[in-house]
């Protein structure tokens, strides 16, 4: 059966919104070839009318009353574009307890809350689509859901982070400094409203937990996330790192084991001619290996106003499509299994550490010998920089379980060979 009109209302007016509204007036005569009907967007929920008045043609569909939306019956679509948990939570159910579907950008809450929200909008037999919540513009949520689905999912690895991929890019290429990086990105666009989750992890944990959750069929939240960002990263680890043929990214990894789901975030060194390595700025890349595929990478933009517009957009033609077809709240969640999550300590990987040591022979062997008896072998030592009276040593350990690291540096860091470990940083 055929309808005349779909209406739908945005929540929220900020870099994302209104990106939505101005690719939704660009596709304004095309969506009506496309969807053979026309989308209608009746309300934006502000919070001060006067603030945002100037960016649409008609005002008088500005409104500050959620109630006005949700009690709207011909309102079938709400696109919340706000952030955070709260009052993006209350709104979201109560959007689809209403019968509205729902597309959202928001990360925070499907990685937090995104189970039972998923329940309630089976219950409602309605929609909740969520592809730009992770890596912007690139599709990759109804890839892994569609595409895919015939592959058991091994591994997910990913730069799905562009605020700090265009710090890193900006301090590896142009030798910008950390703070002046983050304005720009800031003022690009890309950051979060509070940019501590974008450069402490918590932003590319929240989205590789809800690949995770997707990709192995079970439920993994942000909690589950091991997260370091890339505030301790510094221009002298950068130079190493150029020196050794590698390149600091913050990378996002999922990894199904034998032992449990591996699923963290943390800087590591990439060797300079591996695809990831060349992914700069604001971009972001997703490699999926799967049983049957084996390796496929997505490629894009992972923030901004028109990349993440883009995602946000596709899901409302879905949803629409869903509309016209009454296929609504046909989706599911998927998730069937319940696999436990390996704890940090128990994984594994290769380690650079910068250390100051004193200058004195018989402290690299002093070293060596607390490595093995610890289990870590060390495959490359560079002794270059000397620190006021101590020597900087940079070594490179084989692949060895965390554990063994933080024991042996815990040795290391109380005894009078070494004053510090600058850093540590994962080894791709
Ligand atoms: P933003 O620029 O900070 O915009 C958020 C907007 O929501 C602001 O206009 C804010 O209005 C409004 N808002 C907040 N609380 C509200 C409330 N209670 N009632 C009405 N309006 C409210 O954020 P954004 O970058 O567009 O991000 C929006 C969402 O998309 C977030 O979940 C973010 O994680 C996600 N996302 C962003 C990007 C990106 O590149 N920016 C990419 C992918 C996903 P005020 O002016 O009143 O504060
Ligand atoms: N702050 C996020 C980023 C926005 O920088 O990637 C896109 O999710």
């Amino acid at each position: 059966m055929s309808q005349e009109t779909i209406h739908a209302a945005l929540l929220g007016f900020g870099t994302v919104g209104t990106g939505v509204y101005k690719v939704l007036k660009n596709q304004e005569s095309e969506m009506q070839q496309k969807l053979n009907t026309k989308l209608v967007l009746d309300s934006i929920l502000v919070r001060d009318i006067r603030k945002y008045e100037s960016r649409v043609s008609d005002p008088s569909i500005l409104t500050t009353s959620f109630d006005s939306i949700l009690e709207n019956p011909q309102i079938e679509i709400v696109i919340e574009l706000m952030g955070g948990i709260e009052p993006a939570y209350t709104y979201i159910r109560s959007a689809l307890e209403a019968g509205k579907n729902v597309v959202t950008a928001n990360k925070d809450l499907i990685a937090d809350k995104g189970g039972e929200l998923f329940q309630v909008a089976e219950e409602n037999h309605v929609e909740l689509r969520f592809e730009a919540a992770v890596a912007g513009g690139i599709p990759i949520i109804s890839p892994l859901k569609n595409s895919l689905a015939g592959n058991e999912i091994h591994q997910i690895m990913g730069i799905v982070n562009g605020t700090t991929n265009y710090i890193l890019s900006k301090m590896t290429d142009e030798g910008m400094d950390y703070v002046d990086a983050l304005a720009e990105a800031t003022e690009l666009g890309y950051a979060e409203a509070d940019p501590t989750a974008d450069v402490e992890g918590y932003d590319a944990g929240r989205k590789i937990a809800i690949l995770a959750t997707i990709a192995f069929h079970t439920r993994v939240t942000f909690r589950d996330v091991y997260t370091e960002g890339i505030t301790k990263i510094t221009s002298k680890d950068i130079s190493y790192a150029k020196a050794l043929g590698w390149v600091i990214k913050l990378i996002a990894l999922a990894k199904h084991t034998d032992e449990g789901i591996e699923v963290k975030v943390h800087p590591m060194l990439i060797p300079e001619n591996h695809p990831m390595a060349s992914v700069s700025g604001s971009y972001n890349a997703v490699f999926v290996h799967g049983d049957a595929v084996q390796d496929v990478m997505f490629y894009g933009r992972g923030a901004g106003e028109l990349p993440t517009a883009s995602s946000v957009v596709g899901d409302i033609f879905s949803v629409a499509r869903r509309i016209l077809d009454h296929s609504q709240g046909s989706t599911k969640d998927n998730v069937y299994r319940n696999i436990p999550i390996k704890r940090i300590e128990n994984t594994k990987s290769k380690y650079f550490l910068r250390m100051e040591v004193e200058n004195k022979p018989g402290v690299l062997a002093t070293i060596a010998s607390i490595f093995g008896n610890n289990s870590v072998s060390i495959e490359q030592v560079i002794q270059k920089n000397k620190v006021g009276s101590n020597a900087e040593l940079v070594i490179v350990t084989s692949c060895v379980r965390e554990r063994h690291i933080t024991d042996a540096l815990l040795i290391l860091n109380s005894s009078s060979v070494v004053s510090k470990t600058a850093s540590m940083i994962r080894v791709y």
